[in-house]
Protein backbone atom coordinates (compact mmCIF):
# COMPACT_ATOMS: atom_id res chain seq x y z
CA UNK A 1 0.00 0.00 0.00
CA UNK A 2 1.25 3.14 -1.03
CA UNK A 3 1.81 6.10 2.08
CA UNK A 4 -0.18 9.47 1.57
CA UNK A 5 1.64 12.00 -0.12
CA UNK A 6 1.82 14.09 3.03
CA UNK A 7 3.43 11.66 5.08
CA UNK A 8 6.27 11.35 2.36
CA UNK A 9 6.94 15.15 2.15
CA UNK A 10 6.70 15.49 5.97
CA UNK A 11 9.57 12.48 6.22
CA UNK A 12 11.44 14.49 3.75
CA UNK A 13 11.34 17.47 4.97
CA UNK A 14 12.08 16.22 8.95
CA UNK A 15 14.98 14.95 7.36
CA UNK A 16 15.97 17.66 5.91
CA UNK A 17 16.15 19.81 8.94
CA UNK A 18 17.30 16.81 11.10
CA UNK A 19 13.93 16.05 12.88
CA UNK A 20 12.83 12.83 14.04
CA UNK A 21 9.99 11.52 11.62
CA UNK A 22 8.11 8.26 13.84
CA UNK A 23 5.61 6.47 12.30
CA UNK A 24 2.54 5.79 14.62
CA UNK A 25 0.32 4.05 12.26
CA UNK A 26 2.23 0.23 12.04
CA UNK A 27 3.93 1.68 8.80
CA UNK A 28 0.53 2.62 7.06
CA UNK A 29 1.74 6.21 7.69
CA UNK A 30 -2.10 8.23 8.40
CA UNK A 31 -0.21 9.26 11.29
CA UNK A 32 2.98 10.49 12.48
CA UNK A 33 5.11 12.48 14.99
CA UNK A 34 7.70 14.47 14.17
CA UNK A 35 10.31 16.07 17.25
CA UNK A 36 12.78 17.92 17.62
CA UNK A 37 14.68 18.59 21.05
CA UNK A 38 11.49 19.15 23.49
CA UNK A 39 9.03 20.42 20.56
CA UNK A 40 6.83 18.06 18.58
CA UNK A 41 4.05 18.07 16.13
CA UNK A 42 1.60 15.33 15.07
CA UNK A 43 0.28 14.95 11.34
CA UNK A 44 -1.38 12.29 8.89
CA UNK A 45 -2.79 11.51 5.71
CA UNK A 46 -6.17 11.33 5.01
CA UNK A 47 -8.61 13.00 6.92
CA UNK A 48 -6.26 14.88 9.12
CA UNK A 49 -5.41 18.56 7.89
CA UNK A 50 -1.60 18.05 7.02
CA UNK A 51 -1.22 21.27 7.60
CA UNK A 52 -0.19 21.99 11.52
CA UNK A 53 0.23 25.90 11.10
CA UNK A 54 -3.46 25.87 10.44
CA UNK A 55 -5.73 26.23 13.13
CA UNK A 56 -8.98 23.55 13.53
CA UNK A 57 -11.04 26.60 13.19
CA UNK A 58 -10.02 28.39 9.77
CA UNK A 59 -9.23 24.63 8.55
CA UNK A 60 -13.05 23.38 9.33
CA UNK A 61 -14.35 26.94 7.60
CA UNK A 62 -12.75 25.89 4.86
CA UNK A 63 -13.76 22.84 4.46
CA UNK A 64 -17.63 24.08 4.03
CA UNK A 65 -17.91 25.75 0.76
CA UNK A 66 -20.34 27.78 1.89
CA UNK A 67 -19.04 29.01 4.91
CA UNK A 68 -15.92 29.97 2.58
CA UNK A 69 -17.72 31.84 0.33
CA UNK A 70 -19.53 33.84 2.98
CA UNK A 71 -15.76 35.01 4.50
CA UNK A 72 -14.01 35.36 1.26
CA UNK A 73 -17.14 37.58 -0.13
CA UNK A 74 -16.85 40.07 2.69
CA UNK A 75 -13.58 40.73 2.27
CA UNK A 76 -14.08 41.77 -1.47
CA UNK A 77 -13.36 38.12 -3.05
CA UNK A 78 -15.85 37.50 -6.30
CA UNK A 79 -17.27 33.88 -5.46
CA UNK A 80 -19.89 31.47 -7.76
CA UNK A 81 -23.31 32.60 -6.91
CA UNK A 82 -25.46 29.39 -5.49
CA UNK A 83 -27.53 28.05 -3.23
CA UNK A 84 -27.11 25.48 -0.13
CA UNK A 85 -29.09 22.89 -0.04
CA UNK A 86 -29.41 19.07 2.00
CA UNK A 87 -30.02 15.74 0.73
CA UNK A 88 -31.67 14.56 4.21
CA UNK A 89 -33.95 15.91 6.52
CA UNK A 90 -32.87 14.17 9.06
CA UNK A 91 -31.72 17.64 11.07
CA UNK A 92 -34.19 19.67 9.38
CA UNK A 93 -35.05 21.35 12.98
CA UNK A 94 -31.58 22.97 13.03
CA UNK A 95 -32.16 25.07 9.85
CA UNK A 96 -34.54 27.66 8.75
CA UNK A 97 -36.96 26.86 6.05
CA UNK A 98 -35.50 26.90 2.29
CA UNK A 99 -32.90 24.25 2.33
CA UNK A 100 -35.03 21.19 1.13
CA UNK A 101 -34.68 19.28 -2.11
CA UNK A 102 -37.69 20.68 -2.93
CA UNK A 103 -36.34 24.32 -2.52
CA UNK A 104 -32.86 22.82 -4.50
CA UNK A 105 -35.73 21.97 -7.52
CA UNK A 106 -36.69 25.67 -7.51
CA UNK A 107 -33.49 27.25 -7.75
CA UNK A 108 -31.94 25.29 -9.93
CA UNK A 109 -35.32 26.11 -12.30
CA UNK A 110 -34.72 29.52 -11.59
CA UNK A 111 -30.94 29.53 -12.45
CA UNK A 112 -31.88 27.74 -15.46
CA UNK A 113 -30.27 24.08 -16.02
CA UNK A 114 -27.86 22.85 -17.12
CA UNK A 115 -26.86 23.90 -12.77
CA UNK A 116 -23.54 22.76 -11.66
CA UNK A 117 -23.76 20.78 -8.04
CA UNK A 118 -21.34 19.39 -5.52
CA UNK A 119 -20.95 18.45 -1.82
CA UNK A 120 -20.40 21.33 0.52
CA UNK A 121 -18.10 19.21 2.22
CA UNK A 122 -16.60 17.49 -0.93
CA UNK A 123 -12.97 17.65 -2.22
CA UNK A 124 -11.55 16.12 -4.92
CA UNK A 125 -13.68 16.76 -7.31
CA UNK A 126 -15.99 13.89 -5.80
CA UNK A 127 -19.72 14.16 -7.03
CA UNK A 128 -18.68 17.57 -8.82
CA UNK A 129 -21.24 17.56 -11.72
CA UNK A 130 -23.08 19.04 -14.26
CA UNK A 131 -26.76 18.26 -13.93
CA UNK A 132 -29.04 18.78 -16.81
CA UNK A 133 -32.76 18.61 -15.95
CA UNK A 134 -34.82 17.90 -12.49
CA UNK A 135 -34.92 14.31 -13.15
CA UNK A 136 -30.85 14.24 -12.99
CA UNK A 137 -31.23 16.36 -9.83
CA UNK A 138 -33.41 14.27 -8.06
CA UNK A 139 -30.84 11.47 -9.12
CA UNK A 140 -28.02 13.54 -7.60
CA UNK A 141 -29.35 13.79 -4.65
CA UNK A 142 -30.11 10.33 -3.65
CA UNK A 143 -26.28 9.35 -4.85
CA UNK A 144 -25.25 12.24 -3.14
CA UNK A 145 -26.56 11.57 0.42
CA UNK A 146 -25.00 8.12 1.03
CA UNK A 147 -21.96 10.18 1.41
CA UNK A 148 -22.64 13.85 1.67
CA UNK A 149 -25.33 16.01 3.66
CA UNK A 150 -25.57 18.88 1.79
CA UNK A 151 -24.40 20.23 -1.76
CA UNK A 152 -24.24 23.50 -3.58
CA UNK A 153 -26.31 24.32 -6.67
CA UNK A 154 -24.29 26.88 -9.04
CA UNK A 155 -24.28 28.39 -12.54
CA UNK A 156 -21.88 26.46 -15.02
CA UNK A 157 -19.01 28.53 -15.30
CA UNK A 158 -16.68 27.84 -18.28
CA UNK A 159 -13.15 29.59 -18.21
CA UNK A 160 -9.00 28.82 -17.61
CA UNK A 161 -9.18 26.79 -14.06
CA UNK A 162 -6.15 28.23 -11.76
CA UNK A 163 -4.92 27.26 -8.94
CA UNK A 164 -2.67 29.43 -6.45
CA UNK A 165 -0.89 28.07 -3.51
CA UNK A 166 -0.35 30.26 -0.75
CA UNK A 167 2.06 30.25 2.62
CA UNK A 168 2.07 32.85 5.58
CA UNK A 169 0.88 35.39 2.63
CA UNK A 170 3.34 34.81 -0.19
CA UNK A 171 1.77 33.36 -3.65
CA UNK A 172 4.02 30.07 -3.97
CA UNK A 173 2.76 28.74 -6.99
CA UNK A 174 0.49 28.76 -9.88
CA UNK A 175 -1.07 25.66 -11.24
CA UNK A 176 -3.79 24.99 -14.13
CA UNK A 177 -5.24 21.86 -14.77
CA UNK A 178 -7.18 20.56 -18.18
CA UNK A 179 -10.42 18.71 -18.38
CA UNK A 180 -10.19 14.90 -17.85
CA UNK A 181 -10.55 13.57 -21.48
CA UNK A 182 -11.44 10.03 -23.26
CA UNK A 183 -8.42 9.36 -25.57
CA UNK A 184 -9.50 7.12 -28.78
CA UNK A 185 -7.71 3.38 -29.34
CA UNK A 186 -9.68 2.80 -32.95
CA UNK A 187 -11.93 -0.08 -31.14
CA UNK A 188 -13.26 0.95 -28.03
CA UNK A 189 -16.89 2.64 -27.82
CA UNK A 190 -16.90 5.76 -26.30
CA UNK A 191 -19.03 3.89 -23.21
CA UNK A 192 -16.23 1.81 -22.80
CA UNK A 193 -13.21 4.34 -22.29
CA UNK A 194 -15.70 5.92 -19.93
CA UNK A 195 -15.66 2.55 -17.77
CA UNK A 196 -12.25 2.49 -17.58
CA UNK A 197 -11.17 5.77 -17.13
CA UNK A 198 -14.02 5.55 -14.10
CA UNK A 199 -12.06 2.34 -12.88
CA UNK A 200 -9.07 4.56 -12.27
CA UNK A 201 -11.38 7.59 -10.27
CA UNK A 202 -12.66 4.88 -8.28
CA UNK A 203 -9.73 3.53 -7.32
CA UNK A 204 -8.84 7.39 -5.83
CA UNK A 205 -11.79 6.83 -3.66
CA UNK A 206 -13.66 9.81 -5.95
CA UNK A 207 -17.31 9.82 -7.16
CA UNK A 208 -17.24 8.37 -10.85
CA UNK A 209 -17.78 10.75 -13.66
CA UNK A 210 -21.55 10.11 -14.82
CA UNK A 211 -22.84 8.99 -17.79
CA UNK A 212 -23.67 12.56 -18.55
CA UNK A 213 -20.36 13.42 -19.74
CA UNK A 214 -20.97 11.94 -23.24
CA UNK A 215 -24.62 14.53 -23.40
CA UNK A 216 -24.68 15.04 -27.56
CA UNK A 217 -22.77 12.24 -28.37
CA UNK A 218 -23.67 8.59 -29.05
CA UNK A 219 -21.86 6.16 -26.42
CA UNK A 220 -21.15 3.27 -29.35
CA UNK A 221 -18.80 5.84 -31.02
CA UNK A 222 -15.54 4.60 -31.21
CA UNK A 223 -12.57 7.42 -31.57
CA UNK A 224 -9.99 7.33 -34.14
CA UNK A 225 -6.75 5.96 -32.29
CA UNK A 226 -4.95 9.28 -30.82
CA UNK A 227 -8.67 11.19 -30.67
CA UNK A 228 -9.76 12.89 -27.57
CA UNK A 229 -12.73 13.77 -26.23
CA UNK A 230 -12.62 16.08 -23.60
CA UNK A 231 -14.83 15.69 -20.64
CA UNK A 232 -17.14 18.61 -19.23
CA UNK A 233 -17.08 19.09 -15.27
CA UNK A 234 -14.57 18.59 -12.22
CA UNK A 235 -10.98 19.00 -13.25
CA UNK A 236 -8.82 17.47 -10.12
CA UNK A 237 -6.57 15.70 -10.68
CA UNK A 238 -7.71 12.74 -8.62
CA UNK A 239 -11.04 12.70 -10.90
CA UNK A 240 -8.98 12.14 -14.04
CA UNK A 241 -7.95 15.75 -14.46
CA UNK A 242 -4.42 17.03 -15.96
CA UNK A 243 -1.61 19.36 -15.32
CA UNK A 244 -1.10 22.12 -17.87
CA UNK A 245 1.60 24.34 -15.99
CA UNK A 246 3.06 24.90 -12.69
CA UNK A 247 4.97 28.10 -12.26
CA UNK A 248 6.46 29.71 -9.33
CA UNK A 249 5.85 32.57 -10.71
CA UNK A 250 2.31 33.24 -10.68
CA UNK A 251 0.02 35.60 -12.22
CA UNK A 252 0.01 39.14 -10.17
CA UNK A 253 -3.88 39.91 -10.34
CA UNK A 254 -4.36 35.96 -9.39
CA UNK A 255 -1.78 36.25 -6.83
CA UNK A 256 -3.49 39.25 -5.03
CA UNK A 257 -6.98 37.82 -4.89
CA UNK A 258 -5.40 34.28 -3.64
CA UNK A 259 -3.44 36.13 -0.82
CA UNK A 260 -6.81 38.04 0.79
CA UNK A 261 -8.95 34.73 0.34
CA UNK A 262 -6.59 32.58 2.23
CA UNK A 263 -6.05 35.67 4.69
CA UNK A 264 -9.48 36.38 5.42
CA UNK A 265 -10.35 32.27 6.47
CA UNK A 266 -7.91 33.00 8.84
CA UNK A 267 -5.19 30.01 6.94
CA UNK A 268 -1.87 30.49 6.67
CA UNK A 269 -1.40 27.44 4.13
CA UNK A 270 -4.50 27.66 1.50
CA UNK A 271 -4.75 26.99 -2.04
CA UNK A 272 -7.37 28.82 -4.24
CA UNK A 273 -9.22 27.42 -6.71
CA UNK A 274 -10.59 30.51 -9.67
CA UNK A 275 -11.99 30.45 -13.13
CA UNK A 276 -10.63 33.31 -15.12
CA UNK A 277 -13.91 34.41 -17.14
CA UNK A 278 -12.20 36.93 -19.18
CA UNK A 279 -12.87 36.70 -22.89
CA UNK A 280 -9.07 37.14 -23.62
CA UNK A 281 -8.00 34.89 -21.16
CA UNK A 282 -5.71 37.43 -19.38
CA UNK A 283 -6.74 36.94 -15.69
CA UNK A 284 -9.05 39.96 -15.77
CA UNK A 285 -11.96 38.71 -14.35
CA UNK A 286 -11.39 35.76 -11.98
CA UNK A 287 -13.81 34.57 -10.05
CA UNK A 288 -12.87 31.87 -6.64
CA UNK A 289 -14.25 28.46 -6.79
CA UNK A 290 -13.50 27.32 -3.77
CA UNK A 291 -10.32 27.74 -0.96
CA UNK A 292 -8.50 24.64 0.15
CA UNK A 293 -7.14 24.43 3.73
CA UNK A 294 -5.52 21.02 2.98
CA UNK A 295 -4.46 21.02 0.03
CA UNK A 296 -2.49 18.45 -1.80
CA UNK A 297 0.96 19.22 -3.72
CA UNK A 298 0.82 15.87 -5.96
CA UNK A 299 1.08 18.63 -8.82
CA UNK A 300 4.17 19.50 -7.72
CA UNK A 301 5.38 16.49 -7.81
CA UNK A 302 4.44 15.60 -11.01
CA UNK A 303 5.80 18.49 -12.61
CA UNK A 304 9.10 17.69 -10.72
CA UNK A 305 9.27 20.14 -8.39
CA UNK A 306 10.62 18.44 -5.26
CA UNK A 307 12.21 21.36 -4.52
CA UNK A 308 9.43 23.54 -3.83
CA UNK A 309 7.49 20.69 -1.75
CA UNK A 310 10.24 20.34 0.44
CA UNK A 311 10.68 24.04 0.96
CA UNK A 312 6.75 24.71 2.12
CA UNK A 313 6.94 21.86 4.69
CA UNK A 314 10.83 22.77 5.91
CA UNK A 315 9.18 26.90 6.24
CA UNK A 316 6.25 24.95 8.16
CA UNK A 317 8.03 22.61 10.47
CA UNK A 318 10.46 25.54 11.63
CA UNK A 319 7.69 27.49 12.49
CA UNK A 320 6.79 24.45 14.30
CA UNK A 321 9.82 22.72 15.77
CA UNK A 322 12.39 26.41 15.75
CA UNK A 323 12.92 27.90 19.01
N1 LIG B 1 -19.89 26.36 -10.92
C1 LIG B 1 -19.05 25.57 -11.60
N2 LIG B 1 -19.13 25.50 -12.95
C2 LIG B 1 -18.34 24.66 -13.67
N3 LIG B 1 -17.39 23.87 -13.11
C3 LIG B 1 -17.24 23.91 -11.77
C4 LIG B 1 -18.05 24.76 -10.94
N4 LIG B 1 -17.68 24.57 -9.65
C5 LIG B 1 -16.69 23.65 -9.67
N5 LIG B 1 -16.40 23.24 -10.94
C6 LIG B 1 -15.40 22.22 -11.37
O1 LIG B 1 -15.43 21.16 -10.41
C7 LIG B 1 -14.16 21.04 -9.76
C8 LIG B 1 -14.38 20.68 -8.29
O2 LIG B 1 -15.08 21.73 -7.63
P1 LIG B 1 -14.52 22.34 -6.29
O3 LIG B 1 -15.47 23.36 -5.81
O4 LIG B 1 -13.10 22.77 -6.47
O5 LIG B 1 -14.63 21.07 -5.30
P2 LIG B 1 -13.53 20.01 -4.75
O6 LIG B 1 -13.38 20.38 -3.31
O7 LIG B 1 -14.15 18.68 -4.95
O8 LIG B 1 -12.25 20.21 -5.51
C9 LIG B 1 -13.48 22.38 -9.97
O9 LIG B 1 -12.07 22.25 -9.91
C10 LIG B 1 -13.99 22.77 -11.35
O10 LIG B 1 -13.26 22.09 -12.37
MG1 LIG C 1 -11.21 22.03 -5.85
Amino acid sequence: MPIPDSTRYARDAAEAIGARFEDLDRGEGYLFRISHGEKFLLGGGGNICAYPTNSATAFTISRDKQHTKAVIAAAGVPVIPGGLFFAHTRRIALRSPGHELADAHRFAAKIGYPVFAKPNHGSRGTFAEVVRDSDALDDYAKRLALDFESFLIEPVLSGDEHRIFVQDGRAMFHSTKSSPSLIGDGRSALSDLLSALNAAVSREGVSPLPAAVLAGRDPAEILPVGGRLALPGRRNLSAAGAVEHVSDQPPPTLARLAVTAVQALGLRIGAVDMFDLSTARDFSDPVVIEVNGNPGLRTLELAGRTDLIRAIWVSMLNACLGS
